[in-house]
């Protein structure tokens, strides 16, 4: 059975690695491969996801992983944007173990971590387009509520974001 927790030091290489591959399966329809490997290289090195392991809240409550016979399956993380407001920042599992629930389990996990800090109010950004990504947070609530160009992204990227909320 799976089990969801806050990550440990000795996580660091199996979260960049479910970041990396997810990130890669992902978007190749989306964006180009240049713009997913300067994300890759910027978000998902060991090095700094061993930095991001632990919270530094309120604006970072650490990395969540789901874990099932000792093997991390997928990675989450959130924090608060402002009182009452919180985002999942960012949620992948290994490209294989999807739509078996655990996506669910490190959502909730993070929506019990902002609830805790008094957020009401969750956001998240998918990409627009991420037919892997959006009807997961459609089913669980989730609603469009503006088009942005895409974090870190250049005009030429030519990359869009929904940015969805919903009550908690
Ligand atoms: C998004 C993601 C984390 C969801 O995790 P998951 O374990 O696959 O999802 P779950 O099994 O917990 O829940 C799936 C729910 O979403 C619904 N759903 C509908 N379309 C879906 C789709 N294309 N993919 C996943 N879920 C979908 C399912 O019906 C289910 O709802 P239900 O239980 O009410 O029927 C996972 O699929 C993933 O890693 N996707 C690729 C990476 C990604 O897009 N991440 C988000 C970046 S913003």
């Amino acid at each position: 059975m799976a089990v969801v927790r806050a990550a440990r030091d000795e996580d660091a290489e199996a979260i960049a690695d479910i970041c990396a591959r997810g990130y890669r399966r992902t978007y190749p329809a989306l964006l180009s491969s240049a713009f997913i490997e300067r994300m890759i290289a910027e978000f998902y090195q060991v090095e700094r996801v061993s930095k991001e392991v632990p919270a530094a809240p309120p604006g970072w409550l650490g990395y969540q992983v789901a874990e099932e016979d000792g093997r991390v399956l997928g990675a989450a993380g959130g924090g608060l944007l402002r009182p009452g407001v919180g985002e999942l920042f960012v949620l992948y599992l290994d490209p294989d173990e999807r739509g078996r629930g655990l996506g669910t389990l490190l959502l909730d996990r993070v929506t019990g971590q902002l609830r805790e800090l008094g957020a009401t109010e969750m956001w998240v950004a998918a990409l627009d387009g991420n037919e892997l990504g959006i009807p997961f947070y459609e089913a669980r609530g989730f609603r469009k509520v503006e088009r942005r160009r895409t974090y870190g992204s250049t005009e030429a990227d030519n990359a869009w974001s929904w940015r969805f909320s919903r009550p908690i």
